[in-house]
């Protein structure tokens, strides 16, 4: 950058000027302190023009900054991470979505269309397991209770593409949703719109 390689070109000036008059330990000749009065005002001019040009630079730099640019605006990493991870959120999100997939999954079976239901099923578990990812206390129940056991079989089912092979699957699978809710004490989560909904087959067509 073009900024720092200003600043990099006062600093050696400023350098040289201290170097000069080190070197000169006896006694020096008065025609040489002169000379070495002269180097060392030329370095601070030279350095003060710099600062200023600096200064310049960075006040052109704050004008064109863009508000929007709220992470490359942050005054270092650590912060933006941070305002990452706030605009991530936890384990609500990817509930969220599983919740929505959850809905279509139900009316796809309806309709028949496997390849709906098995797309949102694989949705459903990349989903919880990002969901644990940000929030590691919720991995050890999400896998016993969900990824590890009931998501292959359910694919399995959804895939085969018999109906009632995969109403069938698909109760189980709701059945483990709501017994992970009780486990991470969320159980007011099973009395929704969602779960009265899923408990019975849609209408092909919605
Ligand atoms: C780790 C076990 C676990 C599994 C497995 C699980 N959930 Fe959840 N679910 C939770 C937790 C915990 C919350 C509350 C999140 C919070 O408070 O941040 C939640 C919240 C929800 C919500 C409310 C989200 C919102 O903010 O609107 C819905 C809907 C939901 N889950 C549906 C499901 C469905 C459908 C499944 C099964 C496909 C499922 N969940 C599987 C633990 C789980």
């Amino acid at each position: 950058m073009a900024s720092v390689n200003l600043r990099e070109a006062a600093e050696r000036l400023m350098a040289g000027g201290e170097k000069a008059e080190a070197i000169n330990t006896g006694h020096p000749s008065k025609e040489r302190k002169r000379r070495m009065k002269k180097t060392k005002w030329m370095a601070a001019a030279t350095a003060a023009l710099v600062m200023a040009a600096l200064g310049g630079a960075y006040a052109q730099q704050q004008a064109q900054r863009n508000v929007n640019d709220w992470l490359l605006n942050a005054p270092d990493d650590t912060t933006r991470f941070q305002l990452l991870q706030r605009y991530l959120r936890g384990f609500d999100q990817p509930m969220w979505e599983v919740g929505e997939r959850f809905r279509m999954i139900h009316q796809a079976l309806a309709d028949e269309n496997w390849e709906l239901a098995v797309y949102h099923w694989e949705k459903t578990r990349d989903t919880i397991v990002n969901g644990y990812l940000k929030r590691p206390l919720r991995q050890p129940n999400s896998q016993a209770m969900f990824v590890d056991n009931i998501f292959q079989p359910t694919l399995a089912a959804f895939r085969a593409g018999n109906s009632a092979k995969a109403w069938e699957a698909f109760q189980t699978a709701r059945a483990a949703c709501m017994s992970c809710h009780e486990a991470e004490r969320v159980t007011y989560m099973n009395n929704q719109a969602l779960f009265r909904l899923t408990e019975q087959p849609a209408r092909p067509g919605g």
